[in-house]
């Protein structure tokens, strides 16, 4: 049967205590609901649709457009609740035939298998609908799942609405939901918004297919953390912290060593190669793909780059944005790399900055190399070749270029060329006084 998603993220996210629309806070290097909206592709939707503010459409279409998923926006222009916003998105699926799965905008750590269960659930048991359920010990804030005899859910009561019998129920509505696309929006007609904050619920459905006979179906999930809603700053930086515990655990199930899983920070982006060690206090972030058998050592910082087999890094190397190392490349403490690709072998080992630069196979560059990029106006492109050896101490004034197996003389300042094979010195010449007396203090 066809499937639809529909993620609600027009919500204003208050307890977010932010200018910035919470959807587009980042959790691991992407915004909260690219997470719902990733599950477009997994689960092989035939339509997203994401119901935004206003304030958010731009940001969200730009969003959805720098990926490969279809989907589009409908606007809730007043938050009347969740129940208005699925009515937002009437147009976008008019016509539509199959199920919604209904997803928030900031519920981001739903496993896949569980969103299989409940779209699969409610179509093998010829309900109009399921919803996921979670049991807390501690269920305050969130809808309660009332079940009826049959096991199939009588009402979802929101706290505030809630009498006290009702409250003691600890099994909860965690918002995910499955419903055949034509009851839905039929069933939504039904809606009054007379309740404790005067909103249109989308959770009232669910007496309405009881009532109907046919009660929504509870599929109850063991895993309270996936189900989390990230409504505050704490609660981001929980789901962040379950996020990092999985991808780690990921990788390292993929064969990755981590020293000190709970002290590495990964992108969701992140790849990493077999037999790869990371150690403890490293950051990896953003498109990084990092080949096997590579060595990550402490506190470096690696963001954008592309790194090949057997590399080893750090400590305390700063790889930024399209940094390229080729195999067996060697990238020691402080050293900083931006735009740049060393190929095979090549070593840079203490104390560099190399920006918009090309270093041959490899070639040596000596510790407190520089290459000055910027004139303050233009960056400029420093091109070293193959066996070329750099001593201590220097600078390259780009744009230059130098020719394979050169020898750069410590010191130097290359403002001009150097040809395959020379060796350049760009210093002063060193000064002796034999005779010199040090004046007395
Ligand atoms: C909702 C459920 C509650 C459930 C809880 C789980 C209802 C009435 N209540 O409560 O049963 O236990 O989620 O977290 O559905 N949104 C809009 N437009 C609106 C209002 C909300 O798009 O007008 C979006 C929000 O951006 C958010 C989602 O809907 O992604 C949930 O809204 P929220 O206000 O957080 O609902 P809760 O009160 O938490
Ligand atoms: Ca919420």
């Amino acid at each position: 049967m066809a499937l639809a998603i529909l993620i609600l993220a027009a919500g204003q996210g208050k307890r977010f205590k932010s200018n910035r629309p919470k959807i587009l806070h980042e959790l691991a290097g992407q915004p909260l609901v690219s997470y719902p909206l990733a599950m477009s592709r997994t689960l092989r939707a035939a339509k997203t649709v994401v119901v935004v503010s206003a304030d958010s459409q731009r940001a969200v279409n730009a969003l959805i457009a720098a990926t490969d998923i279809k989907a589009v926006t409908a606007v809730q222009r007043t938050p009347d609740g969740t129940a208005g916003a699925v009515r937002a998105a009437a147009r976008q699926l008019q016509g539509f035939r199959g199920s919604v799965l209904i997803l928030y905008g900031d519920v981001p750590l739903l496993r896949t298998e569980t969103l299989h269960r409940v779209v699969r659930d409610a179509a093998t048991r010829r309900a109009v609908g399921s919803v996921l359920t979670v049991e807390l010990s501690d269920p305050t804030g969130y809808g309660r799942v009332v079940r009826g005899r049959d096991d199939c859910i009588r009402a979802i009561t929101e706290e505030r609405d809630a009498d006290a019998a009702t409250r003691t129920i600890r099994e909860i509505n965690t918002g995910v939901m499955c419903c055949d696309a034509q009851w839905l929006f039929a069933a939504l007609k039904q809606l009054r918004a007379n309740n404790a904050q005067r909103e249109y619920y989308l959770t009232d459905i669910a007496a309405i297919a009881a009532a109907q006979g046919n009660g929504l179906v509870p599929i109850l999930t063991g895993d309270p953390t996936e189900c989390r809603g990230v409504n505050s700053r704490a609660e981001l930086a929980a789901a962040e912290a379950e996020l990092r515990q999985r991808l780690v655990r990921q990788w390292m199930d993929a064969g990755v060593t981590f020293r000190d899983p709970a002290s590495v920070y990964l992108d969701a982006t992140v790849r990493l190669g077999q037999d790869t060690i990371v150690e403890p206090h490293v950051t990896i972030c953003g498109k990084t793909v990092i080949g096997p058998a590579c060595h990550i050592k402490s506190y470096s910082m690696i963001e954008d780059a592309q790194i090949g087999a057997a590399v080893e890094i750090g400590p305390f190397a700063r790889l930024r944005p399209g940094t390229r190392l080729d195999r067996n490349v060697r990238v020691g403490n402080f050293v900083e790399i931006k735009k740049s690709w060393l190929k095979a072998g090549a070593k840079a080992n203490h104390l560099t900055y190399l920006g918009d630069a090309t270093i041959g196979e490899a070639t040596n560059v000596g510790c407190g190399t520089i290459t000055c990029n910027y004139d303050g106006v233009h960056k400029h492109k420093t091109i070293i070749g193959d066996h070329v050896f750099i001593g201590s101490d220097t600078q390259f004034v780009a744009p230059v270029r130098v020719g394979r197996g050169a020898t750069i003389a410590a010191g130097s300042v290359i403002t001009d060329n150097v040809p395959p094979g020379a060796l350049a010195i760009a210093r002063s010449q060193q000064v002796l006084k034999r005779t010199w007396k040090r004046k007395r203090k």
